[in-house]
């Protein structure tokens, strides 16, 4: 029987996983006849025939993660490297996976090592994928079947850029048509669908969309942004696909109002008088009155023209517009108002001599906790935005300087993948090579990496969104 103390047994994947390593490993130094070749092959195929007594077996690389069976393996200090010189190893011969079918416990050592030699030598070859391809299918090896690498990154932040920039036009024509009071809510909320559904997909991505900052109008991309950012803490904290799209509509929408406040006040350098403050402080109203003139259902309508109305609101209610309701801020109004404050500190404004980084802008944020911010909210904003977000420019521990790309699945909240930045000779900034900085610590191998403080991308002259946004090496 299993005492409290012993360890967890051991995932079947990795075990697979582990034999497969290893008798690649050998069969690379070793000749087919060398002893040390057949304890591995034994090793390796008294698995292998258990993993496919019932069912195919699949491995499978997707998003830098290994899948067996469609079960993601668990990523520990003890297999880390195993499972990273793995992916190499695939990746490097433009594999996605391999898949054995059923049965293949009947096929022989020899045949098994031979599929393990071309998978090796594959590599030499101009085209690794399709010369393995081919080998296999001429030397009847087909219970052994490779898949192609899926790199979709590419596909997917094509699209997450193109819903970004229909976002803002969209927004852009609601505000023109709302305050002729013919706009509907129709196009926002099929709107809303597609955000809410790449959130839960892969919500890095679209947290990374929250970087751009085109400045032609502020009002349209901070609305964008806001948005972008209140629909992924909703996400974090496990609201309901509805909540989620209601939330992403008002979040379009909250701060409509201010498409009656005139440039002059909104766009203002340096102080505002207290006339002007007034008239600032009158938005959520404003926004308010916007929405209910719009054409939709009385239900929507009440849905969503709380979260705006309170988005200026603290816990206990104090900040404008003054209400005389005993009440707190309802949960969406609350998300806003984090999702707004970060948003509007990390812009570049005009009236203030610099923004903050998105570091700066959460420690900030978390010494009003409880006075200007739900605790439990913020809290979960911040865990979810990483000590370092997404997008920040940040100086590592070698002095080198790079951009935080994501924090993969179960990698401590200070050490995401970074993507490098090299000075080029005009003295701008061009992407290098992306390194997970957990890697660094749990691989002993390499000399450990931080990061050592956030830097504002107009230190360096850069946007951190071109390179979010781009290729990654
Ligand atoms: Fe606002
Ligand atoms: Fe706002």
């Amino acid at each position: 029987m299993l005492n409290e103390n012993s360890p967890p047994a051991e995932d079947p994947g990795i075990i697979f996983l582990k034999v497969l390593y290893h008798l690649i490993q050998t069969a690379k130094i070793y000749d087919d006849n060398n002893q040390l070749t057949r304890e591995s092959l034994t090793k390796f195929k008294v698995i292998f025939d258990e993993m496919t007594r019932k069912e195919d077996l699949r491995i499978q690389i997707w998003r830098g993660r290994f899948y067996v069976n469609g079960e993601k393996l668990p990523y520990r200090r003890e297999t880390v490297r195993i499972i990273n010189e793995m992916i190499e190893y695939f990746s490097g011969r433009g594999l996605g996976g391999l898949q054995f079918i059923m049965n293949s416990g009947e096929v022989s050592s020899e045949n098994i090592l031979k599929f393990i030699r071309l998978l090796d030598v594959s590599i030499k070859h101009e085209d690794p994928f399709n010369w393995l391809g081919r080998q296999i299918g001429g030397q009847a090896l087909t219970w052994g079947q490779i898949l192609k690498e899926e790199d979709d990154t590419l596909e997917r932040k094509e699209r997450g850029k193109k819903t970004y920039l229909y976002a803002l036009d969209s927004i852009k024509e609601v505000a023109d048509k709302a305050s002729q009071g013919v706009a509907g809510v129709r196009k926002s909320r099929r709107l809303a669908q597609t955000i809410v559904d790449l959130v839960r997909e892969d919500h890095s991505l679209v947290l990374g969309l929250s970087i751009i900052k085109v400045y032609d109008d502020y009002t349209y991309v901070h609305s964008v942004n806001v948005s972008i950012l209140a629909t992924c803490l909703g996400s974090y904290i496990g609201l309901s696909k509805v909540a989620l799209e209601r939330l992403c509509v008002c979040g379009l929408f909250h701060d409509l109002g201010k498409v009656e406040i005139p440039k002059k006040v909104l766009l203002k350098r340096g102080e505002l008088s207290e006339e002007e403050w007034k008239r600032m402080h009158g938005h959520p109203l404003l926004g308010v009155r916007q929405i209910l003139r719009m054409n939709m259902t009385k239900e929507m309508r009440s849905k969503i023209v709380l979260g705006p109305f309170e988005h200026h609101l603290n816990p206990d209610m104090s900040g404008y517009p003054k209400t005389h309701f005993k009440k707190h801020p309802s949960l969406l109004g609350k998300i806003l108002r984090i999702a707004d404050v970060y948003e509007a500190l990390t812009a570049n404004r005009a009236y203030r001599s610099r923004s903050f980084t998105p570091d700066e802008a959460l420690r900030k944020m978390w010494s009003e906790i409880g006075k200007n911010f739900d605790p439990v909210l913020l809290k979960s904003f911040i865990e979810m935005m990483g000590v370092y977000p997404i997008g920040s420019i940040v100086e590592l521990s070698d002095g080198r300087r790079a951009v935080v790309m994501n924090y993969p699945d179960e990698s401590p909240k200070d050490s995401p993948r970074v993507q490098i930045l090299i000075e080029d000779d005009e003295g701008g900034m061009t992407p290098g090579e992306t390194i997970s900085l957990s890697d660094r610590i749990t691989e002993n191998r390499l000399p450990p990496l931080k990061i050592v403080k956030g830097l504002l991308p107009s230190q360096l002259g850069v946007q951190a969104a071109h390179f979010f946004l781009k290729e990654e090496k």
